[in-house]
Protein backbone atom coordinates (compact mmCIF):
# COMPACT_ATOMS: atom_id res chain seq x y z
CA UNK A 1 0.00 0.00 0.00
CA UNK A 2 1.79 3.40 -1.14
CA UNK A 3 2.53 5.70 1.87
CA UNK A 4 2.49 2.80 4.40
CA UNK A 5 6.14 1.31 5.92
CA UNK A 6 7.96 -0.94 3.60
CA UNK A 7 9.07 -4.05 5.64
CA UNK A 8 11.43 -5.61 2.95
CA UNK A 9 14.79 -5.66 2.78
CA UNK A 10 16.71 -2.60 0.54
CA UNK A 11 19.28 -4.19 -1.81
CA UNK A 12 21.68 -1.12 -1.59
CA UNK A 13 21.95 1.31 1.58
CA UNK A 14 18.52 2.75 1.26
CA UNK A 15 17.75 2.37 -2.01
CA UNK A 16 14.15 1.18 -2.90
CA UNK A 17 13.20 -2.19 -1.97
CA UNK A 18 12.20 -2.70 -5.50
CA UNK A 19 8.75 -2.12 -5.08
CA UNK A 20 8.04 1.26 -6.45
CA UNK A 21 4.43 1.02 -5.82
CA UNK A 22 4.14 0.01 -2.32
CA UNK A 23 7.89 1.12 -0.82
CA UNK A 24 8.07 4.20 0.71
CA UNK A 25 11.45 3.21 3.04
CA UNK A 26 13.62 0.19 4.24
CA UNK A 27 12.07 -0.49 7.72
CA UNK A 28 15.73 -0.75 9.02
CA UNK A 29 16.54 3.08 8.02
CA UNK A 30 17.57 5.29 10.82
CA UNK A 31 15.47 9.22 10.84
CA UNK A 32 18.23 10.52 8.63
CA UNK A 33 17.88 7.80 6.30
CA UNK A 34 14.27 7.89 6.39
CA UNK A 35 14.45 11.56 5.65
CA UNK A 36 16.85 10.83 2.76
CA UNK A 37 14.85 7.79 1.03
CA UNK A 38 12.07 10.21 1.24
CA UNK A 39 13.39 12.71 -0.69
CA UNK A 40 14.13 9.91 -3.38
CA UNK A 41 10.32 8.50 -2.75
CA UNK A 42 9.36 12.04 -3.95
CA UNK A 43 11.61 12.26 -6.73
CA UNK A 44 10.73 9.19 -8.05
CA UNK A 45 6.68 9.66 -8.03
CA UNK A 46 5.51 11.27 -11.31
CA UNK A 47 3.51 14.47 -9.74
CA UNK A 48 5.72 14.72 -6.93
CA UNK A 49 7.05 18.04 -8.43
CA UNK A 50 7.81 19.77 -5.21
CA UNK A 51 11.46 17.71 -5.03
CA UNK A 52 13.96 20.24 -4.92
CA UNK A 53 17.18 20.34 -6.68
CA UNK A 54 19.21 18.79 -2.85
CA UNK A 55 16.20 16.15 -3.10
CA UNK A 56 17.38 15.18 -6.50
CA UNK A 57 21.13 14.74 -5.26
CA UNK A 58 20.28 12.57 -2.38
CA UNK A 59 18.31 10.40 -4.83
CA UNK A 60 22.01 9.98 -7.26
CA UNK A 61 23.37 9.07 -3.65
CA UNK A 62 20.97 6.25 -2.62
CA UNK A 63 19.39 5.05 -6.01
CA UNK A 64 22.56 4.12 -8.64
CA UNK A 65 20.54 2.47 -10.51
CA UNK A 66 18.33 5.03 -11.30
CA UNK A 67 21.18 7.28 -11.56
CA UNK A 68 23.10 5.66 -14.07
CA UNK A 69 20.94 7.21 -16.82
CA UNK A 70 20.65 10.68 -15.76
CA UNK A 71 22.59 13.66 -17.02
CA UNK A 72 24.62 15.29 -14.31
CA UNK A 73 23.96 19.15 -15.70
CA UNK A 74 26.94 20.41 -14.10
CA UNK A 75 29.14 18.62 -16.85
CA UNK A 76 28.07 20.94 -19.78
CA UNK A 77 27.90 24.79 -19.79
CA UNK A 78 25.74 25.30 -22.83
CA UNK A 79 22.78 23.11 -23.21
CA UNK A 80 20.39 23.69 -25.45
CA UNK A 81 17.07 22.26 -26.08
CA UNK A 82 15.52 21.87 -29.80
CA UNK A 83 11.98 21.41 -29.62
CA UNK A 84 8.99 20.28 -32.30
CA UNK A 85 4.99 19.68 -31.81
CA UNK A 86 6.19 16.54 -29.33
CA UNK A 87 7.07 18.93 -26.81
CA UNK A 88 3.69 20.50 -26.22
CA UNK A 89 1.55 16.38 -27.04
CA UNK A 90 1.61 15.97 -23.52
CA UNK A 91 0.01 19.71 -22.78
CA UNK A 92 -3.07 18.61 -25.42
CA UNK A 93 -1.81 20.35 -28.48
CA UNK A 94 -2.23 18.12 -31.42
CA UNK A 95 1.22 17.44 -33.46
CA UNK A 96 1.65 17.95 -36.99
CA UNK A 97 1.92 14.10 -38.49
CA UNK A 98 1.19 11.04 -37.49
CA UNK A 99 -2.30 10.07 -35.99
CA UNK A 100 -4.57 13.23 -34.79
CA UNK A 101 -2.11 15.11 -36.63
CA UNK A 102 -3.20 18.98 -37.70
CA UNK A 103 -2.28 17.76 -41.28
CA UNK A 104 -4.14 14.83 -41.40
CA UNK A 105 -7.01 17.01 -40.32
CA UNK A 106 -6.81 19.73 -42.09
CA UNK A 107 -5.56 20.49 -45.39
CA UNK A 108 -2.61 22.95 -45.73
CA UNK A 109 -3.28 24.18 -49.14
CA UNK A 110 -6.64 25.87 -47.94
CA UNK A 111 -5.08 26.86 -44.46
CA UNK A 112 -1.27 27.21 -44.15
CA UNK A 113 0.11 28.77 -47.43
CA UNK A 114 0.38 32.46 -48.70
CA UNK A 115 -1.74 31.44 -51.72
CA UNK A 116 -4.44 30.32 -49.61
CA UNK A 117 -4.44 33.64 -46.67
CA UNK A 118 -4.47 35.78 -50.63
CA UNK A 119 -7.68 33.64 -51.79
CA UNK A 120 -9.42 33.96 -48.29
CA UNK A 121 -7.52 35.73 -45.90
CA UNK A 122 -10.66 35.94 -43.36
CA UNK A 123 -10.70 32.16 -43.49
CA UNK A 124 -7.22 31.38 -42.53
CA UNK A 125 -7.41 33.90 -39.88
CA UNK A 126 -10.30 32.31 -38.40
CA UNK A 127 -8.30 28.76 -38.97
CA UNK A 128 -5.62 30.21 -36.75
CA UNK A 129 -7.86 31.91 -34.35
CA UNK A 130 -9.08 28.41 -33.85
CA UNK A 131 -5.55 27.10 -33.08
CA UNK A 132 -5.09 29.67 -30.88
CA UNK A 133 -8.06 29.26 -28.79
CA UNK A 134 -6.79 25.60 -28.38
CA UNK A 135 -3.55 26.41 -27.37
CA UNK A 136 -4.63 29.04 -24.86
CA UNK A 137 -7.19 25.63 -23.46
CA UNK A 138 -4.11 23.41 -23.05
CA UNK A 139 -1.18 24.06 -19.91
CA UNK A 140 2.30 23.96 -19.91
CA UNK A 141 3.65 20.17 -18.49
CA UNK A 142 6.14 19.18 -16.21
CA UNK A 143 8.87 19.11 -18.99
CA UNK A 144 8.14 22.45 -20.19
CA UNK A 145 9.18 23.60 -16.54
CA UNK A 146 11.87 21.54 -16.40
CA UNK A 147 13.65 23.25 -19.04
CA UNK A 148 12.75 26.94 -17.56
CA UNK A 149 13.85 25.80 -14.24
CA UNK A 150 17.73 24.55 -16.00
CA UNK A 151 20.12 28.05 -15.68
CA UNK A 152 21.61 29.80 -18.70
CA UNK A 153 19.48 26.97 -21.35
CA UNK A 154 18.83 27.88 -24.67
CA UNK A 155 15.73 26.84 -26.49
CA UNK A 156 15.00 26.42 -30.34
CA UNK A 157 11.88 25.50 -31.00
CA UNK A 158 9.84 24.51 -34.22
CA UNK A 159 6.24 25.20 -32.19
CA UNK A 160 4.24 28.58 -32.44
CA UNK A 161 2.27 27.77 -29.35
CA UNK A 162 4.09 30.04 -27.10
CA UNK A 163 4.36 27.24 -24.70
CA UNK A 164 7.89 27.28 -23.69
CA UNK A 165 7.27 30.61 -22.99
CA UNK A 166 4.25 29.98 -20.45
CA UNK A 167 6.54 27.77 -18.65
CA UNK A 168 9.13 30.41 -17.39
CA UNK A 169 11.93 29.71 -20.51
CA UNK A 170 13.17 32.80 -21.63
CA UNK A 171 14.57 34.41 -25.23
CA UNK A 172 13.06 31.04 -27.24
CA UNK A 173 14.08 31.59 -30.61
CA UNK A 174 10.86 30.51 -32.78
CA UNK A 175 12.01 29.01 -35.99
CA UNK A 176 8.95 28.85 -37.43
CA UNK A 177 7.24 32.25 -36.02
CA UNK A 178 4.08 32.23 -33.60
CA UNK A 179 0.74 32.11 -33.39
CA UNK A 180 0.80 35.25 -30.77
CA UNK A 181 1.65 37.62 -33.49
CA UNK A 182 0.41 39.17 -36.58
CA UNK A 183 2.26 40.76 -39.53
CA UNK A 184 1.59 43.73 -42.26
CA UNK A 185 2.99 42.52 -45.60
CA UNK A 186 1.90 45.77 -47.35
CA UNK A 187 3.47 48.44 -44.48
CA UNK A 188 5.34 45.97 -42.01
CA UNK A 189 4.20 46.51 -38.99
CA UNK A 190 4.05 44.03 -36.52
CA UNK A 191 1.14 43.50 -34.18
CA UNK A 192 1.53 41.50 -30.90
CA UNK A 193 -1.62 39.60 -29.89
CA UNK A 194 -2.31 37.53 -27.05
CA UNK A 195 -5.96 36.92 -26.54
CA UNK A 196 -8.23 34.26 -27.79
CA UNK A 197 -9.67 35.95 -30.48
CA UNK A 198 -7.56 38.84 -32.63
CA UNK A 199 -8.05 41.74 -31.74
CA UNK A 200 -7.99 43.14 -35.41
CA UNK A 201 -8.03 41.41 -38.50
CA UNK A 202 -6.65 44.35 -40.20
CA UNK A 203 -3.36 46.68 -40.07
CA UNK A 204 -4.08 50.42 -39.77
CA UNK A 205 -3.22 50.66 -43.29
CA UNK A 206 -6.03 48.85 -44.70
CA UNK A 207 -4.01 45.72 -45.28
CA UNK A 208 -5.52 42.36 -43.63
CA UNK A 209 -2.56 41.05 -41.07
CA UNK A 210 -1.10 37.72 -41.38
CA UNK A 211 -0.33 35.75 -38.60
CA UNK A 212 3.58 35.99 -38.67
CA UNK A 213 4.32 32.07 -38.64
CA UNK A 214 6.30 30.08 -41.96
CA UNK A 215 3.66 28.27 -43.81
CA UNK A 216 4.20 26.27 -46.43
CA UNK A 217 6.56 27.82 -49.42
CA UNK A 218 7.60 30.65 -47.00
CA UNK A 219 11.23 30.93 -46.39
CA UNK A 220 12.06 31.65 -42.86
CA UNK A 221 13.68 34.35 -41.40
CA UNK A 222 17.55 34.71 -42.11
CA UNK A 223 17.98 36.53 -39.15
CA UNK A 224 16.48 34.17 -36.98
CA UNK A 225 18.01 31.16 -38.21
CA UNK A 226 21.57 32.47 -38.24
CA UNK A 227 20.76 32.96 -34.83
CA UNK A 228 19.62 29.42 -34.22
CA UNK A 229 22.56 27.83 -36.17
CA UNK A 230 24.78 29.76 -33.70
CA UNK A 231 23.46 28.25 -30.53
CA UNK A 232 23.86 25.28 -32.30
CA UNK A 233 27.41 25.21 -33.05
CA UNK A 234 27.80 26.89 -29.15
CA UNK A 235 26.51 24.08 -27.40
CA UNK A 236 28.15 21.24 -25.88
CA UNK A 237 24.94 19.51 -24.58
CA UNK A 238 22.06 18.96 -27.72
CA UNK A 239 19.08 17.84 -26.35
CA UNK A 240 16.17 17.24 -29.11
CA UNK A 241 12.63 16.54 -28.40
CA UNK A 242 9.60 15.71 -30.50
CA UNK A 243 10.24 16.57 -33.57
CA UNK A 244 9.56 14.05 -36.61
CA UNK A 245 12.98 15.99 -38.51
CA UNK A 246 11.14 16.33 -42.01
CA UNK A 247 11.13 20.02 -41.97
CA UNK A 248 14.54 21.70 -42.97
CA UNK A 249 16.23 23.57 -42.03
CA UNK A 250 15.52 22.66 -38.64
CA UNK A 251 16.20 18.65 -39.67
CA UNK A 252 19.63 19.88 -39.67
CA UNK A 253 20.22 20.85 -36.66
CA UNK A 254 20.98 17.75 -34.59
CA UNK A 255 23.63 16.84 -37.18
CA UNK A 256 25.01 20.24 -37.01
CA UNK A 257 25.11 20.31 -33.00
CA UNK A 258 27.00 16.81 -33.20
CA UNK A 259 29.69 18.17 -36.03
CA UNK A 260 30.26 20.99 -33.95
CA UNK A 261 31.24 18.03 -30.99
CA UNK A 262 28.24 18.22 -28.91
CA UNK A 263 26.93 15.61 -26.87
CA UNK A 264 23.35 14.75 -28.76
CA UNK A 265 20.54 13.36 -27.02
CA UNK A 266 16.83 12.29 -28.73
CA UNK A 267 13.53 12.18 -26.39
CA UNK A 268 10.37 10.94 -28.52
CA UNK A 269 8.32 7.83 -28.23
CA UNK A 270 9.32 6.92 -31.64
CA UNK A 271 12.47 8.34 -31.64
CA UNK A 272 14.18 9.04 -35.47
CA UNK A 273 16.90 6.24 -35.47
CA UNK A 274 19.29 8.97 -36.63
CA UNK A 275 23.21 8.57 -36.37
CA UNK A 276 23.88 12.35 -35.34
CA UNK A 277 22.54 11.16 -31.58
CA UNK A 278 24.74 9.43 -29.16
CA UNK A 279 21.92 8.16 -26.89
CA UNK A 280 18.23 7.86 -27.31
CA UNK A 281 15.62 7.87 -25.10
CA UNK A 282 12.08 6.86 -26.38
CA UNK A 283 9.55 8.08 -24.56
CA UNK A 284 7.48 11.07 -23.97
CA UNK A 285 8.88 14.51 -23.27
CA UNK A 286 6.39 15.11 -19.71
CA UNK A 287 7.34 11.80 -17.83
CA UNK A 288 11.41 11.86 -19.43
CA UNK A 289 12.37 15.34 -18.33
CA UNK A 290 11.75 16.01 -14.92
CA UNK A 291 13.76 12.11 -14.45
CA UNK A 292 16.90 12.77 -16.81
CA UNK A 293 18.79 15.52 -14.76
CA UNK A 294 20.64 16.09 -11.59
CA UNK A 295 21.06 19.45 -10.97
P1 LIG B 1 5.65 16.41 -36.20
O1 LIG B 1 4.18 16.34 -35.98
O2 LIG B 1 6.16 16.19 -37.57
O3 LIG B 1 6.37 15.35 -35.26
C1 LIG B 1 6.06 15.24 -33.91
C2 LIG B 1 7.03 14.29 -33.25
O4 LIG B 1 6.75 14.28 -31.86
C3 LIG B 1 6.92 12.83 -33.72
O5 LIG B 1 8.22 12.34 -34.01
C4 LIG B 1 6.33 12.10 -32.51
O6 LIG B 1 6.83 10.76 -32.39
C5 LIG B 1 6.85 12.96 -31.37
N1 LIG B 1 6.05 12.90 -30.14
C6 LIG B 1 4.72 12.66 -30.01
N2 LIG B 1 4.35 12.73 -28.71
C7 LIG B 1 5.47 13.02 -28.01
C8 LIG B 1 5.74 13.23 -26.62
N3 LIG B 1 4.78 13.15 -25.71
N4 LIG B 1 7.01 13.52 -26.26
C9 LIG B 1 8.01 13.60 -27.18
N5 LIG B 1 7.80 13.41 -28.49
C10 LIG B 1 6.55 13.13 -28.91
O7 LIG B 1 6.13 17.82 -35.60
P2 LIG B 1 7.44 18.65 -35.90
O8 LIG B 1 8.61 17.80 -36.12
O9 LIG B 1 7.53 19.70 -34.86
O10 LIG B 1 5.84 23.78 -39.29
O11 LIG B 1 7.05 19.34 -37.27
C11 LIG B 1 7.92 20.28 -37.85
C12 LIG B 1 7.15 21.38 -38.51
O12 LIG B 1 6.23 20.80 -39.44
C13 LIG B 1 6.28 22.18 -37.60
O13 LIG B 1 6.98 23.24 -36.94
C14 LIG B 1 5.25 22.74 -38.52
C15 LIG B 1 4.97 21.52 -39.37
O14 LIG B 1 4.50 21.80 -40.64
C16 LIG B 1 5.22 24.95 -39.37
O15 LIG B 1 4.19 25.21 -38.83
C17 LIG B 1 5.97 25.90 -40.20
Amino acid sequence: MQGAWCDSPAPRGIGFCGDRTACLRPASASKKQGFLYFAAWLRAYPGSSTVSRRNSLYLELTNPLKSMDRITLSQYRRILFFTGAGMSAESGVPTYRGKGGVWKEYDYEEYACQKAFDRNPEKVLRFHELRRQAVLDCLPHEGHRVIAGIPGVKVITQNIDGMHQRAGSEGVIELHGTLWRLRCDRCRTVVEDHGKSYETLKCACGAWLRPDIIWFGDMLDPVVVRKAKRSVEECDLFISIGTSGTVWPAAGFPALAREWGAYCIEINPEPSGGREYHRTIAGNAGAVLPELFIF
